[in-house]
């Protein structure tokens, strides 16, 4: 078995690696930090988890935490992680670090987008961002792996076939990219934007422009087009609670068919068992739907064509928690580890929800 430590366990990203780690089976929690509830029983706060485990938090100490684990998962809002991953990731351990500190390559992005200079520059080439589906081979050999966004990761698989397959003629400067996200993906630190009578039955725009996320798709989707690409996102927060739907625009060569879009998907998606792609001739449940992944691991992806306007629909669907989060980080940790990339990951979406 493999030792697992996992750092702000109590927070739902957290709760969601202890809840999926728990039913993995190669790996034993040895830790689960928190610096509010240290002493407690894990299912005070994950009443889920309540019969499951009876592990309790620890402090947030990180030479307990690398006494302890082989593998340290890092679930600390961005700016904290960077402060305690450097030293983890330094003694040699292997990390995921799911905050937003090892996601852009380019230190010069940090300022702009997150308002503070990288402390550890040097660990950024280290960190490999991960999307299996998009770049598995690189993820197998990493020691030091940054997860995404959860909005990015739900738009860029989406968009990366598109942006590879060049026939497409994808216009490269106008992507645009708009985002439905359930309340989770606010973590679960309560606030007026998250209150009940607040929050519930909304549609509301929370990010019209400039969206974080976008300096991450613009990453990987230069890598697919061997060229700058420029991503618009706004992002909405709906009466969900698990969920994100990203419908993404974009604008293609004249005469490109339905059929030329499908192969694009079919040849990078193909053997990827996270990715289904989703499109029906008929029925309510013909394209991605947020509400049908819930719980599970899948990335929903499928798309319409508007051949008169040039413009094709991207739309994709995860669980926030899940692909989006803490199930693409443990099939990382998976693929670091030589592991089947499935392996803890295959339940399937619960239905109805
Ligand atoms: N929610 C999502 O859908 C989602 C998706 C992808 C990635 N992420 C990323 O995952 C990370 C965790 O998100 P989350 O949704 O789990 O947030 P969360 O529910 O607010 O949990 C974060 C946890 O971090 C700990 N924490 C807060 N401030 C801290 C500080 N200053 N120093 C050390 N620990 C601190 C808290 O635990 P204690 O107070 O108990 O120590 C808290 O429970 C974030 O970086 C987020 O951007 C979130």
């Amino acid at each position: 078995m493999v030792k697992v430590g996992v750092l702000a366990a109590s927070g739902y990203i957290g709760g969601e690696l202890l809840r999926l780690l728990l039913q993995h089976p190669e790996v034993e929690i040895t830790i689960a930090t928190s610096r509010k509830y240290a002493g407690e029983y894990v299912f005070r706060v994950h009443p889920n988890l309540r019969g499951v485990t009876e592990l309790k938090f620890s402090a947030n100490d990180a030479s307990k935490v690398m006494a302890d684990s082989e593998v340290v998962f890092a679930a600390l809002p961005h700016g904290e992680s960077v402060k305690i991953v450097p030293q983890i990731a330094d003694a040699g351990l292997k990390v995921v670090d799911l905050s937003a500190d090892f996601r852009l390559s380019d230190k010069g992005q940090y300022p702009t987008w997150y308002g503070y200079d990288h402390p550890r520059p040097d660990l950024l080439e280290k960190f490999v961002y991960s999307i299996p589906e998009i770049n598995r081979d690189q993820v197998k050999g990493a020691r030091l792996v940054s997860s995404p966004g959860c909005t990015a990761i739900t738009a860029t698989l989406a968009l990366a076939p598109l942006l590879k397959e060049k026939s497409l003629g994808i216009d490269r400067d106008h992507v645009v990219v708009d985002a439905k996200v359930g309340s989770s993906g606010a973590g679960g630190k309560p606030s007026l934007y998250t209150h009940f009578s607040e929050r519930f039955g909304v549609v509301r725009p929370y990010k019209p422009a400039g969206h974080r996320h976008a300096a991450e798709i613009e990453q990987v989707l230069a890598e697919m087009a061997g060229e700058s690409v420029k991503v618009s996102m706004s992002a909405h927060a709906v009466n969900m609670v698990r969920g994100i739907l990203v419908t993404s625009h974009v604008f293609i060569a004249a005469g490109v068919k339905p059929l030329d879009v499908w192969k694009a998907y079919r040849s990078m998606y193909t053997g990827s068992y996270f990715v289904r792609l989703v499109r029906d001739k008929q029925g309510p449940f013909r394209l991605p739907d947020p509400k049908l992944v819930v719980g599970s691991n899948f990335c929903d992806v499928g798309f319409e064509l508007e051949e008169r306007t040039g413009r094709l629909v991207a739309l994709s669907a995860t669980d926030n928690l899940v692909k989006g989060a803490a199930g693409n980080a443990i099939q990382s940790m998976n693929l670091m580890l030589g592991f089947d990339e499935k392996t803890g990951l295959t339940s399937a979406p619960l239905h109805p929800v």
